[in-house]
């Protein structure tokens, strides 16, 4: 973490153990060279998971991730991919199937911010943050169900014979002033997840999201560039009074991705420190 975020609480509380809840089996994190993807190809990996880390425009980023799925013992595959890109997304698949046999989790986690007022926005910023937050998620979703139905179960490995789980936000929800692309797309994103988990339910494919809240990544330490701005602007939305932590959602992801959740479906899980509570009202009402 850059210096001048050092000001930034840290969670107060040890990281919990992560149990090998997913020996055997193999997972694919888009975006996975930085913040929240980076932590859950992690997180995978100390619970017994090969993952495959997708990144597109970090790859030193991607080798750190590499690095630390091996110091867990686990097995990690480099893709470069631009995950709007259907060519390129079907190549990782197929890449990922070629090196592990098998897929059994996939996390289209992929996503960025183009902010702008909505009258200064443009057509291109509008189009990117749909095609790498919304279609991006489509096609990480499609390829992996593909995959997840001609597999089928192996009982040794999961009950599921697949987890998708698409990583939100809490504005899935809630309305983000100069942010309407990035809100539109993780609005939509929620009615895929659920439209999918309907759909495929049957075929015990196990889809849910989680929607995180302000974690400390880079995407969003870098514009809170102040305790001034941290305080003042941040907490104030935050009940729990701290910044998520990665892990905080590696953990969470992990439970996801395991058998432990295994009657879990179509299903947004917020970690975000209560921010979805009107933290407003506080004190107001
Ligand atoms: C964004 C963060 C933001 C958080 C809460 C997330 O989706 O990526 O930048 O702090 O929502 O507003």
């Amino acid at each position: 973490m850059p210096e001048d975020h050092r000001y930034t609480p840290p969670n107060e509380m040890p990281p919990a153990p992560i149990h090998r809840v997913l020996v055997g089996q193999k997972a694919l994190v888009t975006g996975a060279s930085k913040g929240l993807g980076q932590a859950m190809a992690i997180g995978f990996a100390k619970a017994g998971a090969d993952v495959l880390v997708n990144y597109n425009s970090d790859p030193s980023g991607a080798e750190e991730t590499a690095h630390e799925i091996e110091r867990a013992g686990g097995k990690a595959v480099l893709f470069k991919a631009d995950v709007s890109k259907e060519d390129e997304v079907q190549a990782m698949f197929a890449h990922a199937l070629k090196e592990f046999g098998r897929l059994d989790i996939c996390v289209p986690n992929s996503a960025i911010q183009l902010n702008a007022p909505v009258d200064e926005m443009t057509l291109e910023q509008w189009q990117r943050v749909i095609d790498v937050n919304l279609t991006g998620m489509f096609l990480a979703a499609r390829e992996s169900i593909r995959i997840f139905k001609r597999q089928g179960i192996d009982r040794k490995i999961s009950y599921a014979c697949g987890k998708l789980i698409f990583i939100s936000s809490v504005h899935d929800v809630i309305p983000w002033d100069g942010h309407a692309n990035y809100a539109a797309a993780k609005g939509g994103l929620m009615l895929l997840m659920k439209s999918l988990a309907q759909e495929v339910a049957h075929l015990r494919i196990r889809v849910n999201a989680i929607s995180p809240g302000a974690i400390r990544t880079p995407m969003n330490v870098e514009k809170l560039t102040t305790p001034e701005l941290f305080d003042k602007l941040l907490l104030k939305l935050i009940p729990s009074k701290r910044i998520g932590e990665p892990d905080d959602v590696a953990r969470l992801a992990v439970w996801l991705a395991s058998d432990e959740s295994d009657y879990v479906q179509g299903t947004t899980v917020y970690v975000d420190g209560g921010m979805l509570l009107y933290p407003g009202f506080i004190g107001a009402g």
